[in-house]
């Protein structure tokens, strides 16, 4: 979003891209003061349950499309059946924005899909509070293999990722902080990641978020209807 200065980067892996900074302050204090309000409904904000009976530790909200273990609907039925709210234009913008950003605006990902169509339909906003966690898995609930758009806002964590195979080593511990921007699509779009550590009193007040990480992943269901 940076449009002046050249932003450093990191390419963790192929594919793979962390953009330290990338959400200026305006940017950060819009997207939290968007996450309240996704938070109350239509379908509000839940801890998701787990089929073996087992509850995440994170608290998610969806929009375009609902994510529950392990597959995308309109309507959220392990909530309270509601459809839930649109994914708006402006962020999906913003999503093709950091895939740009990642791979260059003039660049390709996957099968030689440009990235100025990439076009993500469902957004998963997930909040950790200092104790919450997410265990090693790779995204494979979409039909698409289009890019992981992630953004963080508030306290930091450590973002663990990891190979292609296994949830084990070889992976890359990366601080993701406020504002930082984390592409992962072509040949890291099925890797293995998870979130070990949030780092508690890293994030600024001044997004609006006193405590915890908002977490809002981009994603391409390849769903319609
Ligand atoms: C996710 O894997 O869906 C979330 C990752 C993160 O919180 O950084
Ligand atoms: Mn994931």
């Amino acid at each position: 979003m940076n449009a002046l200065m050249p932003l450093p980067r990191r390419e963790i892996a192929p594919g793979a891209v962390h953009v330290p900074g990338w959400l200026g302050a305006e940017e950060q204090r819009e997207l939290v003061t968007a996450c309240r309000a996704w938070a109350m409904g239509p379908v509000p904000i839940r801890h998701t349950r787990l089929p073996r009976g087992g509850v995440m530790s994170v608290q998610t909200v969806c929009l375009g499309w609902h994510w529950a273990p392990y597959r995308y609907t309109r309507t959220a039925e392990d909530v309270n059946g509601a459809r839930v709210a649109e994914l708006p234009p402006w962020l999906a913008e913003w999503g093709r924005a950091a895939v740009a950003e990642a791979y260059g605006e003039e660049g390709a990902y996957g099968d030689g899909v440009r990235v100025a169509e990439y076009a993500p339909d469902t957004a998963l906003v997930n909040f950790y509070d200092a104790a919450a966690k997410m265990g090693m898995h790779q995204d494979k609930d979409e039909r698409s293999s289009a890019p992981v758009v992630s953004l963080t806002v508030g306290d930091s964590c450590v973002f663990r990722f990891g190979n292609t195979e296994n949830r084990g080593r070889p992976y890359t511990d990366v601080e993701l902080a406020s504002g930082d921007l984390f592409v992962f699509g072509g040949p890291s779009r099925y890797a293995y990641h998870g979130v070990p550590r949030i780092l508690p009193g890293t994030g600024d007040p001044a997004t609006g978020l006193g405590a915890g990480r908002l977490n809002i992943t981009l994603r391409v269901t390849g769903m319609s209807g």
